[in-house]
């Protein structure tokens, strides 16, 4: 039999589908460390504590009771509520049980919002810098991102900047508050300001709060919960980061129809669903009483507070992160290459951290450090940058 070389080719949807960057970062501490070198590590991106007791014993409740089989794939009908309450309560969200879906992460609810309102030659605006996957997310919708520096949006206004990127094939903003890299909140006004020109121009917004509980300044205004916003918005939200549960894979979506529709279909045909226990452990995160959210909050803000002080005083300049947990100084000092300056921290002083351009041209000159880590690492990879850069 003979085969063509066609046929051992990737189908081509995939050909404009990226790897992470971050995971070659992570290749080369492991090799430093196996080399016995210390490594400091401000590369990473999630909690730094352990996920909640409460929501374990949950986890071995449910299997104790033997909840582990098929659930309805867009959730158990008990965790829905809980989330419709809450958004209620506290993002203000209009939302029914029926407006909520449970995803396999953040992620998953990201990729079904995508794939539900992007056609293939349509563009969605990106506030710049960005979380990497989006451009991957959108070019599997054969969209094209359109990249707004929020900079420039914050500077001289956000109507005027998003007008000029917006074309007659724009279908979509994706807004992500508080922001992965910069640690930007938008404020109410921001919100307000974008939700505008997005009912002028009839555009749908894909909103990822992935960092809602991780403000230090200001408030986390949700867009959706503005007037005339709920139906053109799908918000996309994690119990990765509030709750330390990025490896249980649990994310929920809120939106109205057409888009639950498109979020039951693409689940139904990927995972079909989340895994019935880690749904019923969810739950207990929901309605447990707890002062753990706040506990963390503050425990982040104090590590923000020694990272930043120490940066600016490196010469690394650095605008306070209003939220999540990230700073993203400036290096142009060490190298306007990020990708070299991030080179040079790690080979010098043994500290890792994310080039600014990963996260697309306007991050360049910068690095991603997170403040996710212990005080002892905080303060150890700032003293060995006083001493070695
Ligand atoms: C901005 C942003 N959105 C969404 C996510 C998705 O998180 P997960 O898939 O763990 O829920 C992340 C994770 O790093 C993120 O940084």
């Amino acid at each position: 039999m003979t085969t063509s070389p066609t046929v051992f080719r990737l189908a081509s949807r995939l050909d404009e589908i990226g790897f992470s960057d971050i995971v070659n970062i992570r290749n080369r501490i492991m090799k430093l460390r196996e080399q016995g070198a210390k490594v400091y590590q401000f590369e990473g991106g999630e909690p730094y504590m352990n996920t909640p007791d409460f929501v374990k014993e949950a986890m071995k409740r449910a299997l104790d009771e033997n909840k582990t089989r098929y659930a309805p794939s867009s959730g158990i009908p008990e965790l829905r509520a809980a989330i419709a309450d809450k958004l209620r309560t506290k993002n203000n969200i209009a939302a029914e049980p029926n407006d909520v879906m449970i995803m396999n992460g953040g992620m998953q609810g990201l990729f079904g919002a995508f794939q539900s309102v992007v056609n293939p030659g349509e563009e969605v605006l990106v506030f710049s810098p960005y979380w990497t996957p989006i451009k991957d997310l959108i070019a599997h919708c054969e969209g094209r991102p359109v990249l707004v520096p929020t900079a420039l949006a914050r500077a001289e206004g956000f109507e005027k900047t998003l007008t000029r990127y917006t074309t007659d094939r724009t279908r979509a903003i994706y807004y992500n508050t508080p922001q992965n890299p910069t640690g930007v909140v938008f404020t109410r006004d921001e919100a307000r300001a974008v939700a505008r020109f997005a009912r002028e121009k009839d555009l749908i917004v894909l909103a990822d709060e992935a960092y809602e509980d991780l403000v230090y300044d200001g408030e986390h205004c949700s867009i959706a919960s503005l007037e005339g916003m709920f139906e053109r918005t799908i918000t996309i939200f994690t119990l990765s980061k509030s709750f330390a549960m990025t490896g249980w894979r649990l994310g929920y979506t809120v939106a109205a129809e057409p888009w639950m529709t498109g979020m039951r279909k693409t689940t139904l045909y990927s995972s079909n669903g989340v895994s019935t226990p880690t749904q019923w452990a969810a739950l207990a995160a929901f309605t447990t009483e707890s002062d753990m959210l706040e506990t963390n909050r503050v425990a982040y803000q104090q590590r923000r507070d020694l990272l930043l002080a120490g940066l600016n005083e490196l010469g690394l300049s650095c605008e306070n992160p209003a939220g999540a947990f990230y700073a993203f100084p400036d290096v142009s000092r060490v190298s306007r290459d990020s990708r070299e300056a991030a080179e040079i921290l790690l080979d010098r002083a043994q500290v890792a951290t994310v080039p600014g351009v990963v996260f697309g041209p306007d991050g360049e000159s910068h690095l991603r450090f997170s403040f996710s880590t212990s005080i002892e690492t905080i303060e150890a990879g700032l003293d060995s940058l006083r001493r070695n850069l």
